[in-house]
């Protein structure tokens, strides 16, 4: 992600995120939009149960550990990677007594090589932060950290009425604003499901990619041979 005022959105936002998530305070936007939003991502939750990110899982931009408490419940191993000391520590909190061992990593992932090779990657809400520069390099860092048979995971934002509004295809990028009302422009793609399928497949991926109804996208599947 990328700013262009105040000092970094991943720092300021690190205790705000899962208000974003949970939509509590200002993301509340109702009952009946709560509800919708809860259901989707109990969907996209039983999809990840059904994947079984079993065994070694490294995940990605691991955050403040919404998603890797779910995978917690099926790895053996977790490495999780953020570059955000504060969310690390989240994270590292929420894991607290979780029977899978979780390592944590702060590394900046657009200057960081795995260490290991992984039966699962995982992100979530990562993609859509990756400049298109760094698509291509983002993929081979996925597929390098698998071993042979390895699977990846991913799931994200899909555009909606509200945030897709007065953006070109061309336009990659949103304003993030913060409790405290600093702003920051960062990197924001929204994917067309079936588009990023024939893309990922161009670079040698085979990937299921699917929607749920108004608000995530996720996908599943692992490289070609
Ligand atoms: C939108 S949040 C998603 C967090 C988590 N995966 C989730 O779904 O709850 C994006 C995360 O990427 C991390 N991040 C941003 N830029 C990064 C970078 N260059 N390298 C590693 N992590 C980064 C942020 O600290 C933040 O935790």
């Amino acid at each position: 992600m990328s700013s262009s005022k105040g000092s970094s959105p991943t720092t300021g936002r690190a205790g705000e995120y899962d208000e974003w998530f949970l939509r509590q305070g200002r993301h509340d936007r109702g009952p009946e939009w709560n509800r919708r939003w809860f259901s989707e991502v109990a969907q996209v939750r039983g999809e990840l149960d059904r994947f079984r990110p079993a065994d070694e899982v490294l995940e990605l931009a691991c955050g403040t550990g919404l998603w890797t408490e779910q995978l917690a419940r099926h790895a053996k191993r977790i490495t999780a990677v953020d570059a955000s000391p504060e969310v690390l520590k989240i994270n590292r909190a929420r894991l607290e007594g979780s029977r899978t061992l979780v390592s944590y990593v702060r590394a900046d992932l657009f200057d960081w090589r795995p260490d290991g090779a992984y039966d699962v990657v995982f992100f979530g809400f990562w993609l859509s932060h990756v400049p298109p520069a760094r698509f291509a390099a983002f993929w081979d860092l996925v597929r390098s950290a698998l071993r042979p048979g390895g699977r990846v995971f991913f799931v994200d934002s899909l555009a909606t009425e509200r945030t897709g509004r007065g953006r070109t295809p061309e336009d990659h990028t949103t304003t993030r604003r913060l409790n405290d009302g600093r702003e920051f422009r960062i990197v924001k793609i929204f994917y067309d499901p079936d588009d990023l399928a024939a893309r990922l497949a161009d670079i040698g991926w085979r990937l299921c990619v699917r929607r749920t109804e108004n608000h995530l996208l996720y996908g599943f599947g692992e490289p070609r041979a």
